[in-house]
């Protein structure tokens, strides 16, 4: 570990390679005990970050997975959209398990609240494309694309109306904030708001800093590390994404260090974490997606459910030119390619190396069949297994320095070297 903390640097970002689920909470937990501060910088509760610890599982919509390390201080960015009553109740959950929070949580004034009438917007706009297309976004209904498109029409309401009093609040909610919804047919029940906004504002007014990047900025002076806990992920970016099928917010590297306001030449490294394989939730292209029994033998070995929704992931082979596209846009240093174990059973594993008039041409490589769970050694590890990563990095030009064979914390080979 100690080689890799020293590649890595002071500040490293984790960003998914494919459509989300990859596996970012886990590398953020194990990694996160070596670093000072943990930092979600873009997206909301749309994320959902598993880690497992001593068996027990905890899932993570808004703070970072890293928020379990006592301690190490927590932002919340500039970029995100944070829903107020999960993340008290995130807040509660954690308190509830005797770890402390709120002390140590700083939170961008400039970042947008997710209202319930966002949700409801969300559901609507999705009810109106299926509707009108036979299919929606397959959107997280959590608000997340009514709350960034209040941000770009410059009339969203940020962090900083926490410091505001309730007379501010309703006259805001009753004014255009109606307006908006309407249009949607939703209507804004402003007391039920104001009460969100009431119990956000008793226990997360300490929490509001001047100005996130001036904090991060004391951090880089102090040289405390930093780690930046990416959500969702590239194929769902904004910009670089399977448009229209993505989310509403940028969830590169390039983004998150906008969203958290780092200048981009502080970031010292960035990890790509993919699965072995590949997942989608929602609706859009899935050119390696898999399909009857294979499919379903996937989703079972895997728990391909989605951790915020609970839909069955879309279940398929790893795509080569996708890892590709998502290296040229983060400029990944090494992967961590997660999930290793759960192809143990595979006889043979084809993976997406390019297309052909339309369709994509195939690699199979052989499989392992035998267990990798839990291992930690990469010299441990059946030949083919071995032979499948070298793959990944032959023709991605990118080293693989973290493979994941379990859920658990300790169930991650480090690599020194590749
Ligand atoms: P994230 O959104 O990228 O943080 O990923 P999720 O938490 O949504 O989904 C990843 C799922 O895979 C979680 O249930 C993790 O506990 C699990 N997981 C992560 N790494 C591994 C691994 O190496 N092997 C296995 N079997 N499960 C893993
Ligand atoms: P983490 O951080 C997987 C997907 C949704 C949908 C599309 C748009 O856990 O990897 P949205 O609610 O954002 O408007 O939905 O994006 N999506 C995710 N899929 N993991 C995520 O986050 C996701 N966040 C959004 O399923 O296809
Ligand atoms: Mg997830």
């Amino acid at each position: 570990m100690e080689k890799l903390l020293t590649d890595l640097g002071p500040v490293c970002a984790v960003i998914g390679a494919q459509w989300g689920d990859e596996g970012k909470g886990k590398v953020i937990d194990i990694l996160a005990g070596h670093f000072d501060v943990i930092a979600r910088a873009c997206g909301g509760a749309n994320a959902g970050h598993t880690i497992v610890v001593n068996a027990k599982k905890h899932v993570f919509h808004l703070l970072p997975a890293g928020s379990l390390h006592e301690g190490k201080s927590v932002v919340l960015g500039s970029g995100m959209v944070i829903h107020l009553p999960t993340l008290l109740e995130e807040i509660q959950t954690l308190e509830d398990a005797g770890i402390a929070i709120v002390d140590r949580l700083l939170i961008s004034p400039a970042a947008h609240i997710v209202f319930a009438f966002h949700k409801q917007i969300d559901a609507a706009m999705e009810l109106r494309l299926t509707k009108q297309q036979g299919k929606g976004i397959g959107t997280t209904k959590r608000g997340i694309g009514p709350a960034y498109m209040d941000k770009a029409a410059r009339r969203g309401w940020r962090m900083e109306v926490l410091r505001l009093r309730e007379a501010d609040w309703r006259a805001g909610l009753q004014g255009h904030m109606a307006d908006v919804a309407q249009s949607y047919d939703v209507t804004v029940n402003v007391d039920a708001e104001v009460e969100d906004l009431r119990r956000a504002q008793t226990k997360l007014k300490g929490c509001l800093m001047v100005s996130a990047p001036d904090m991060l900025r004391i951090f880089l002076d102090e040289r405390k590390k930093i780690l930046i806990e990416g959500a969702q992920a590239t194929l769902l970016d904004i910009d670089h994404g399977t448009y229209p099928y993505v989310t509403s917010s940028s969830t590169t590297a390039a983004g998150a260090l906008q969203g958290l306001g780092l200048p981009p030449k502080t970031l010292t490294s960035c990890i790509g974490v993919a699965k072995a394989y590949c997942t989608r939730v929602g609706e859009g292209d899935f050119l390696t997606e898999a399909s009857g029994k294979t499919a379903e033998r996937l989703r079972e070995r895997g728990g391909e459910y989605g951790a915020t929704t609970g839909r069955p992931r879309r279940c398929g082979w790893l795509s080569i030119p996708d890892l590709k596209h998502a290296a040229t846009i983060n400029g990944f240093d090494c992967w961590n390619i997660t999930k290793l174990d759960v192809l143990d059973e595979e006889r043979a594993i084809p993976v997406g190396v390019g297309m052909e008039k339309g369709k994509v041409i195939y690699e199979e490589l052989p499989g392992w069949e035998s267990s990798t769970s839990a291992l930690t050694a990469f010299e441990d590890l059946p030949e083919q297994a071995k032979k499948y990563i070298r793959f990944i990095e032959e023709q991605t030009g990118i080293p693989v320095r973290l493979i994941g064979t379990g859920q658990g914390r300790e169930e991650m080979i480090v690599r020194q070297n590749s």
